[in-house]
């Protein structure tokens, strides 16, 4: 099931860890786009949502790997790619699919 989360919740800036069909999700508002990937770090497992968010790049809180939350994609390593989750605007919320297995 697609989890809603108020967009009030995610100002724009700023990340979150959710949980989505029990799956780590971290979700983002870019410049008031919301983007949304699996966030579970493939280093170690630290919590992608929970990072520091520059523009469209997050930092891992754990161990400084960097990814693109447009994409997914690690930034030293473009080969490991975050699964992305479907993001839907609905009113004052925002939807979000966990990514295809
Ligand atoms: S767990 Fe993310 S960089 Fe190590």
């Amino acid at each position: 099931m697609p989890k809603r989360i108020p967009l009030a919740d995610l100002p724009p800036g700023e990340g979150r860890t959710i949980e989505v069909d029990n799956q780590v999700i971290a979700v983002f508002n870019v410049g008031g786009q919301i983007h949304a990937m699996d966030g579970i770090c493939p280093h170690a497992g630290g919590p992608l949502g929970d990072g520091y968010l520059d523009g469209n790049l997050v930092t891992c809180p754990w161990h400084g790997w960097q990814f693109d939350v447009t994409t997914g994609a690690c930034t030293f390593s473009p080969d490991m790619v975050q699964g992305l989750c479907g993001v839907t605007i609905t009113g004052n919320e925002v939807e979000i699919s966990a990514p295809a297995e």
